[in-house]
């Protein structure tokens, strides 16, 4: 008897250890389950906001031939208060491009030098050399691998419209491949158009190119 009653002992407790092991494995199984359906659930509320904002976005960048009525007398009348309702939001200001900085561009650009070259004649990076792009032809890097909606852009890259693309890339061109987040500020955005304008043999004005009207965002607005 006394010898049997810690065998006893033993399975009963190794018994109740394995079970123990079960519950807690099955435990942990349910919380990693529930997590990983509590973040899809989070994910798809957080991202659900940003994909209305940005598919909202270009709706409202496309009809861009509507946009030089009420772009030109902002540019003009410095309705600078309403560039939020008014026109596209990205659009630029003439006084946002006339005090446009290229050096203050050169270094908010080192976020595109990740990806682009901005010399003339150096080899593509993950994006195309960006020499001379403004009033450039969309996709004219000759051999780079565009994305196919990039690629069927045609049109040219006003000021407005790159200020645009690198305000939301994502939103202006659905289907690009250019990994940027984007540049919230206006005045980084007109700083770095003039360090884009620097970088060209043919520099532009840009406070009087920034107020021509600029290409429909993708092909399907002309
Ligand atoms: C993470 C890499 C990356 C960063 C950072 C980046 N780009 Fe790009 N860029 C690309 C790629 C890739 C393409 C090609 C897009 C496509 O084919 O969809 C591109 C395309 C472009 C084009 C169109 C060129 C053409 O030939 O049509 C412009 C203009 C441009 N980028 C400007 C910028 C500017 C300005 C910045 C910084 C504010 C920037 N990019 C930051 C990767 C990047």
């Amino acid at each position: 008897m006394p010898a049997s009653h810690p065998t006893c002992r033993l399975v009963k407790g190794s018994v109740m250890s394995v079970s123990g092991l079960t519950i807690k494995a099955s435990a942990s199984l349910v919380i990693a389950v529930g997590l990983v359906f509590v973040t899809l659930g989070l994910s798809t509320v957080l991202v659900k906001p940003a994909a209305v904002g940005d598919a909202a976005y270009p709706l409202s960048s496309v009809p861009v031939a509507a946009a030089p009525a009420s772009a030109a007398p902002a540019a003009g009348g410095k309705a600078a208060a309403a560039p939020a309702a008014a026109a596209a939001p990205a659009d630029l200001t003439a006084d946002q491009l006339t005090k446009a900085d290229a050096a203050a561009g050169q270094k908010i650009a080192a976020k595109c030098m990740v990806c682009h070259n901005f010399a003339k004649g150096t080899p593509a990076k993950v994006g195309p050399n960006l020499w001379g792009i403004i009033n450039n032809k969309r996709a004219h890097m000759e051999g780079f691998a565009y994305s196919d909606a990039v690629a069927h852009l045609g049109g040219t890259w006003t000021v407005q419209n790159i200020a645009r693309f690198i305000f939301k890339p994502k939103a202006y061109i659905s289907g690009t491949k250019m990994g940027f987040g984007g540049l919230p500020d206006p005045q980084d955005r007109a700083n770095v158009l003039a360090f884009l304008n620097q970088n060209s043999d043919a520099p532009v004005d840009l406070v009087k190119e920034g107020a021509k009207p600029s290409e429909p965002a993708d092909g399907s607005a002309k």
